[in-house]
C-alpha cells in the first residue's frame, strides 16, 4: 500500500492525500467529522456493496487538476473514485443537503413509523438519517407497501415493511456464509427480500445479516422486545470458539445477557464476523470472559448513555 501513488482531494475545504483508487466516501472517512456522507447501503467489509441508496451523494465541484470541470450531476461518493486535484462538496453544499433530504423522504415513503416498537431503534441508520435530513411530517398520501412479519428460520425475523433494499444482507449471505437461501425477489417497487419457498436461514454465519441490516428489517428473535438498546450495559467479551473469532459485544440488563452481537467500528461496520453459536446459544455469564466495558466509537444513542454497569432501578429512573 505504501508504494501506491498518492493523490490529493479536497472535501469541504479540507485537503488530504489518499492512495489512487480510493472512493470519495473513504477519503471523507479518512478526514472524519461532519463532512462524512451518510451511507445506508455501502459496507466496506462487503465487496460490491454501495450504489443502491443514494444517501451518500456529493457534489464534485472540480473533477481533477487536469480537467477541473465540475461533474454535471451529484455523484454517489461510495462508488466514485477520487482524481488528483478533485474538489468535492459534501455537507457544506446546500444542493447536497437538499438531495439527501429528498433521498431520505423517498426511503421513508414505505417505512412504517415503528420506532417505538422496533428493536433497531437507537441503532437504526434510517432513524439517524431522518433525524439529520428528514421532514417533520410525511407528504405521502398513497397506500404504503405492507407485508406481514415473517419468520425466516429459528433465529431471524423479517419485517419487510422496514427494508430499504440496501442488499447488504444478500452480500453477507453470499460472502460470509456457505450458502445463500434468501435474496431480492421481483423488481422495482415490487422488490422484496424473501426466501421464495418458505425456507429458513440457518447456516453457521447467517446471524450476521442482523448486524449489517441498517434498519429493523432483520431482527434477532432471541432478543426481540427484551429491552430498548439504550438500557443495556455493553461489554467486550470473548470465548474460545472453533468456528469464529469469538470476539463479541454482550448486551446485559442487570446480570443477564440478553443479546450477543458482533463488534462494530465507528462507521457501524462489523469488525469480525461471528458464528450463530456465539450469537444465539451462548447467553450464560460462564460462557464468556469479559474484556471490559464497550468503548462505542460510533455515533448513536448508545455512545451518549455512558453504559451503566447495571440497569437503574425503577426509583432511580423515576427520580430523573
Ligand atoms: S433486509 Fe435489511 S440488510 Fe437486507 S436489504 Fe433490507 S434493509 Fe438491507
Ligand atoms: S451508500 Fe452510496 S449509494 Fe448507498
Amino acid at each position: 500500500m505504501s508504494d501506491t501513488p498518492k493523490i490529493k482531494v479536497t472535501i469541504d475545504g479540507q485537503t488530504i492525500e489518499v492512495p489512487n483508487g480510493t472512493t470519495i466516501l473513504e477519503a471523507a472517512r479518512m478526514i472524519g467529522g461532519e463532512l462524512v456522507p451518510p451511507a445506508m447501503c455501502y459496507y466496506k467489509p462487503l465487496a460490491e456493496s454501495g450504489g443502491k441508496c443514494r444517501t451518500c451523494l456529493v457534489k464534485v465541484a472540480a473533477g481533477s487538476e487536469k480537467d477541473p470541470r465540475p461533474m454535471p450531476n451529484l455523484m454517489p461518493s461510495c462508488k466514485t473514485m477520487v482524481m488528483d486535484g478533485m474538489v468535492v462538496e459534501s455537507s457544506a453544499s446546500s444542493q447536497v443537503t437538499e438531495a439527501r433530504n429528498g433521498v431520505t423522504e423517498m426511503l421513508l415513503i414505505n417505512h412504517p413509523l415503528d420506532c417505538p416498537v422496533c428493536d433497531q431503534a437507537g441503532e437504526c441508520k434510517l432513524q439517524d438519517l431522518a433525524f439529520e435530513n428528514g421532514l417533520q411530517k410525511t407528504r405521502y398520501e398513497e397506500e404504503r407497501r405492507e407485508f406481514e412479519p415473517t419468520d425466516i428460520g429459528p433465529y431471524i425475523k423479517l419485517h419487510m415493511n422496514r427494508c430499504i433494499m440496501c442488499y447488504r444482507c444478500v452480500f453477507t449471505a453470499n460472502q460470509v456464509t456457505e450458502s445463500r437461501e434468501h435474496g431480492v425477489l421481483y423488481r422495482g417497487d415490487k422488490a422484496e427480500i424473501g426466501t421464495y419457498i418458505e425456507n429458513s436461514l440457518e447456516n453457521d454465519f447467517i446471524g450476521n445479516v442482523i448486524d449489517v441490516c441498517p434498519v429493523g428489517a432483520l431482527t434477532d428473535k432471541t432478543f426481540r422486545f427484551k429491552s430498548r438498546v439504550w438500557f443495556t450495559a455493553q461489554y467486550d467479551a470473548h470465548r474460545d470458539c472453533d468456528k469464529c473469532c469469538g470476539k463479541v459485544v454482550l448486551h446485559k440488563t442487570a446480570d443477564e445477557i440478553i443479546r450477543v452481537s458482533a463488534r462494530k467500528n465507528e462507521w457501524d461496520e462489523v469488525e469480525e464476523w461471528i458464528c450463530n453459536t456465539c450469537r444465539f446459544d451462548k447467553k450464560s455469564n460462564s460462557d464468556w470472559k469479559i474484556d471490559g466495558v464497550r468503548n462505542n466509537k460510533r455515533k448513536s444513542v448508545q455512545s451518549i448513555n455512558k453504559y451503566p454497569l447495571s440497569m437503574p432501578s425503577k426509583n432511580e429512573v423515576l427520580d430523573k
